[in-house]
C-alpha cells in the first residue's frame, strides 16, 4: 500500500562553522539556497505537505524558501530553542495535525541526496509493515556519526558517537539521519523522548529503538557521498562540485558537448538541446532554456534567457532575461539586458547593449550601440555607434523603427521618435523628429572643404617655432 507522504525538513541550525552572517541553510549552492535541494526533493516525491522547521534567522529562511517555492505546499514551523533533532521534528507536529500517512524527515544541510535513493526509502517503508524506514551507509570514516546497533542482524537502536563505548565506535554502519516514519508512530515516539544522553538533547534517533520494539525498522543502504552534510565553506564547495558534475554529466549524456566541464556552471533546472556546444567558463543560471545546435562561446554568462535552435553566442557575452529566437548571432562582448527580444536571424555584435528592445527578423546591430526601449522592425541595419536616447533624466521613451530601416553610423535617435519603413538616416545624425516612409533624414552641418588649408597651417606653425 502506498501511504500519503508529508515531509519535515530541519532548517533550524545555526551553522557556527560557516562563519557567515547568512544562515547555513541559505548558503548559496550552485545558485540556490542549500535548503532548496531537500525541499525540492520532498516535492518531487509528491509530498502533500512539506514543513520546514526554522529557528536561527527564521524570518530570512522563511522568506527565501517561500519565494523559491511559491504556490507549492510548503509551510513553516518554529523551533525556538535548539533542544535536539527530536525536538526539531516535534516542532512540526501542529503543522501536520490530522495528517495520516508517512512522514519523510530530511535536513536543510544535506543537499546531495538523490530522488532514486529517497524513492527506495519510501518504497521500503510502503512494502514493509514496520513503522520506520531509515537510510544507513558505510563512510570511510564513521567518526562523529550515530552507529546502528544490530542484534541477530536486526536493528535495535542507534548510539550517538558521543554516547558510544569503544566497541560501539568500531561499528562501520552509520545512521544517515534520513527517515520515513508512520505519522501516528512518530508523534507518539517523539512525545516519549527524554534528554538522557551525553548532550542533554532530545535525540530523534531514539525513535529507532522505539520502532524496533513495535514492528521493526526497515534499513536502506545508500552511498555515503549522498548523505554528507555541510558544516563549513570548504564542505560547501566540495558538495557544489559533486552537484555540478552530476548536472554536467546529465547534459553530456543527453548530447550536449561541454568543452571543459570543470569550468561549466549550469543551474539545476536548465534545459539544453542536443548538439549544442558550450565553451569553457560558461555559466547558465536559473531559468535558461537553450535549444539544439547552439554554440555558446567561452566566458558567456546567461540568466533567465531563452536561446533558440542554431544560435551562436560568441565569447564573453552577458545575457539577462532575454529571448533569442533561432539562428541569431550574438557577441563577442554583447550585453543583452532584461526585455531584449531578438527575432530569428538577428545579429548583435561587439559592444552592443540592448534593454527592452525588440530586433525584428534579420536585423543587424553589429558594433558599438545602445538600443534601449526600442521597437525595431525586420531587416534593419543599425550602424556602429547608434544610440537610442531613451532617458531625459526623469522618464523613459520609446524609439520605433519600421522594417528595412537603415541607421547610419554614429546616429542618435532622441526618443520618443519613429522612423517608418524603408527610411534612411544619414551617418552622424541626431534625429529628434519622426521620419516618414522611404525618406532620407540627415541632421548634420554641411561639410566645408578649404583647399590647401592644412599645408598653410603647417608652414605657419613651423615659422613660429623657429623664432
Ligand atoms: C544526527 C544524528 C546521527 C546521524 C547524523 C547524520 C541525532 C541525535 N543524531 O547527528 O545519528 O549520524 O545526524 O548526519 O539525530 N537541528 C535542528 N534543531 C535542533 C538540532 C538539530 O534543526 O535542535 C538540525 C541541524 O541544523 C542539522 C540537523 O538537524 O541540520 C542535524 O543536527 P545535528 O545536531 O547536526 O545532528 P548530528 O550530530 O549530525
Ligand atoms: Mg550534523
Amino acid at each position: 500500500m502506498t501511504a500519503p507522504l508529508a515531509a519535515v525538513v530541519l532548517c533550524a541550525g545555526k551553522g557556527t562553522r560557516m562563519k557567515s552572517e547568512t544562515a547555513k541553510v541559505l548558503q548559496p549552492l550552485l545558485g540556490r539556497p542549500m535548503a532548496w535541494y531537500p525541499v525540492r526533493l520532498a516535492l518531487e516525491l509528491e509530498a502533500k505537505n512539506v514543513v520546514a522547521v526554522v529557528g536561527h534567522q527564521a524570518e530570512a529562511v522563511k522568506a527565501t524558501l517561500s519565494k523559491a517555492f511559491e504556490a507549492q505546499p510548503l509551510s513553516f514551523a518554529l523551533q525556538e530553542q535548539q533542544r535536539g533533532t527530536g525536538d526539531a521534528v516535534n516542532a512540526a507536529r501542529d503543522a501536520l495535525k490530522g495528517f495520516k500517512g508517512a512522514v519523510l524527515i530530511l535536513y536543510g544541510d544535506v543537499p546531495l541526496l538523490q530522488t532514486s535513493t529517497l524513492k527506495a526509502l519510501v518504497d521500503g517503508f510502503n512494502q514493509s509493515k514496520a513503522p520506520l524506514a531509515m537510510i544507513s551507509c558505510r563512510p570511510a570514516d564513521p567518526h562523529g556519526y550515530g552507529r546502528l546497533l544490530r542484534r541477530d542482524g536486526k536493528v535495535v537502536g542507534i548510539v550517538e558517537h558521543k554516547d558510544a563505548n569503544e566497541e560501539q565506535k568500531k561499528i562501520g554502519e552509520i545512521n544517515a539521519g534520513i527517515y520515513v516514519a508512520d505519522a501516528a508512530f512518530l508523534w507518539e515516539a517523539l512525545s516519549k523522548l527524554e534528554p538522557k544522553n551525553a548532550q542533554g538533547e532530545l535525540y530523534l534517533t531514539d525513535i529507532v529503538s522505539a520502532a524496533a520494539r513495535s514492528g521493526g525498522v526497515t534499513v536502506i543502504e545508500a552511498d555515503a557521498t549522498e548523505v554528507e552534510g555541510v558544516n563549513d565553506k570548504a564542505e560547501l564547495a566540495a558538495r557544489a562540485k559533486v552537484l555540478q558534475q552530476r548536472i554536467n554529466r546529465r547534459h553530456m549524456l543527453a548530447g550536449v558537448t561541454l568543452m571543459h566541464p570543470d569550468t561549466t556552471f549550469i543551474d539545476d533546472a536548465v534545459e539544453i538541446g542536443p548538439d549544442t556546444v558550450i565553451g569553457p567558463f560558461v555559466s547558465l543560471g536559473a531559468g535558461c532554456e537553450i535549444g539544439a545546435n547552439v554554440t555558446i562561446g567561452q566566458g558567456c554568462v546567461l540568466n533567465r534567457t531563452t536561446v533558440g535552435d542554431g544560435c551562436e553566442v560568441k565569447p564573453y557575452s552577458v545575457l539577462d532575461e532575454a529571448q533569442v529566437d533561432p539562428k541569431c548571432i550574438v557577441g563577442p562582448f554583447s550585453r543583452l539586458r532584461p526585455g531584449t527580444h531578438l527575432e530569428e536571424g538577428a545579429h548583435v555584435g561587439n559592444f552592443v547593449e540592448t534593454k527592452k528592445a525588440r530586433l525584428g527578423k534579420g536585423t543587424k546591430a553589429n558594433h558599438l550601440a545602445y538600443l534601449g526601449d526600442a521597437e525595431i522592425g525586420a531587416g534593419c541595419n543599425i550602424g556602429a555607434g547608434t544610440i537610442t536616447c531613451n532617458y531625459d533624466g526623469v522618464n523613459k521613451f520609446v524609439t520605433t523603427l519600421g522594417n528595412g530601416v537603415f541607421i547610419g553610423s554614429d546616429s542618435q535617435l532622441v526618443a520618443p521618435v519613429k522612423v517608418a519603413d524603408g527610411a534612411f538616416i544619414a551617418a552622424g545624425s541626431t534625429i529628434t523628429e519622426d521620419v516618414p516612409q522611404d525618406a532620407l533624414a540627415l541632421s548634420r552641418a554641411k561639410q566645408v572643404t578649404k583647399e590647401g588649408w592644412a599645408a598653410k597651417r603647417r608652414t605657419m606653425l613651423g615659422a613660429a617655432k623657429k623664432k
